[in-house]
């Protein structure tokens, strides 16, 4: 497929990358890991010392609840408001479809280096495939995680060259767990619209087609682990993501009042968190938030993200119905233009955000 033909979530470029996993398995407990991926800040960035914080729980069987919706819709709003993390269980999603994604996933990256390097990413300006993401030059410190990163909708735009053949049932798994997660998020966006005070319709339109990437991440032990990053700290450009974290191990941290905290959360609930295309739509009544990934000396971590974005065409720009009579407190800018520089970025904090920030 042409470049300018790719969709804005997967245009992009990075320099290819040492694979993680093939230089963590050829490391002892004794052994130091190479200077590029050592993080001094990991160590000096403020931990909040509490033990891990379970995620605050949305449940979707009682938003859709006509008994129960209301104050289920209004835990949400406050939930996106004071965190933009969420854990949402009864998410209808069958259970055995996400045990056949985990073990297929599992199978996949097990294989053999020369068998997953069949999807390696072309490094042509498409993000898709095997490897990494955000590495700009040689001197970037690097992240101790392997990306598996497939575009999932609208149909039209996937390229199969990207999809595993091997376990068998991996393309079938990840189309159904990519059409179940359409619907929850259809459903999500009806309340979140909402609960913003916007017609349901607004913000079908905007999410149209459902344009969703789904990223495969694979952090491996490391015998330093508390001096790598397995994500450097970002927030997502999309309208929100949904992950599932495919072992059960934690690992992820989010940063709350300036410090970071382990958050947890139960097996097979998706952790929803908010973007910054939701953050700009809401006017910032909504806040995307910084997140990282850390890495233990023991055992692999694997998640999958979902990213649920908006059609490619849109003016991203605070919603009408939301600023009233009031303010922006963000400019305009297109958003195949926001990921442009989203990608040309390495991954920081919030720093493409703030270029559309108005200081009131
Ligand atoms: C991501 C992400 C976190 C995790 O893929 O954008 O933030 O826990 N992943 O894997
Ligand atoms: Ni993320």
């Amino acid at each position: 497929m042409a470049t300018e033909e790719l969709h804005s979530q997967c245009a992009g470029y990075t320099l290819p990358v040492p694979n993680v996993q093939s230089l963590a398995t050829s490391l002892d407990k004794s052994s130091q890991i190479p200077e590029r991926y050592i993080r001094p800040e990991a160590k000096v960035d403020p931990v909040a010392h509490t033990n891990e914080i379970e995620l605050p729980v949305i449940d979707l069987a009682k938003l859709i609840d006509p008994e129960f919706s209301k104050q289920e819709a209004a835990k949400l709003h406050l939930t996106c408001q004071e965190w933009s993390f969420f854990q949402l269980v009864n998410h209808g999603i069958p259970e055995e479809l996400i045990k056949g994604l985990k073990a297929d996933t599992v199978e996949f990256f097990n294989k053999p280096l020369e068998e997953k390097m069949a999807y390696k990413q072309n490094n042509d300006g498409d993000l898709q495939g095997y490897g990494q993401a955000f590495v700009l030059s040689e001197e970037q410190k690097l992240d101790w995680c392997d990306m598996f990163y497939v575009m999932t909708r609208p149909i039209a735009i996937r390229n199969m060259k990207f999809w595993p053949t091997s376990p068998s049932t991996f393309r079938d798994n990840i189309d159904r767990y990519s059409l179940e997660l359409t619907k929850v998020a259809s459903c999500l966006w009806q309340y979140i619209a909402r609960n913003l005070g916007a017609a349901p319709e607004v913000f079908a339109q905007l999410f149209k087609d459902h344009p969703q990437g789904m990223r495969f991440n694979y952090y491996p032990p490391c015998p330093e682990a508390d001096k790598v990053i397995g994500i450097s700290p970002h927030s997502d450009a999309t309208g929100f993501s949904m992950l599932l974290q495919i072992n059960d191990e934690q690992g992820l941290q989010i940063r709350k009042d300036g410090k970071w905290i382990a958050v947890s959360a139960l097996p097979n609930a998706l952790i929803v968190n908010l973007g910054d295309v939701t953050e700009v739509l809401s006017n910032g009544i909504y806040k995307s938030i910084e997140h990282r990934a850390t890495i233990n000396t023991e055992n692999t971590r694997i998640s999958l993200a979902a990213f649920h974005g908006p059609d490619n065409s849109i003016m991203l720009r605070p919603l009408p119905e939301v600023v009233g009579d009031g303010k922006p407190n963000y400019g305009s800018m297109s958003y195949q233009e926001f990921m442009k520089a989203y990608f040309e970025q390495k991954l920081e904090g919030k720093n493409i955000l703030d270029m559309l920030k108005i200081q009131n």
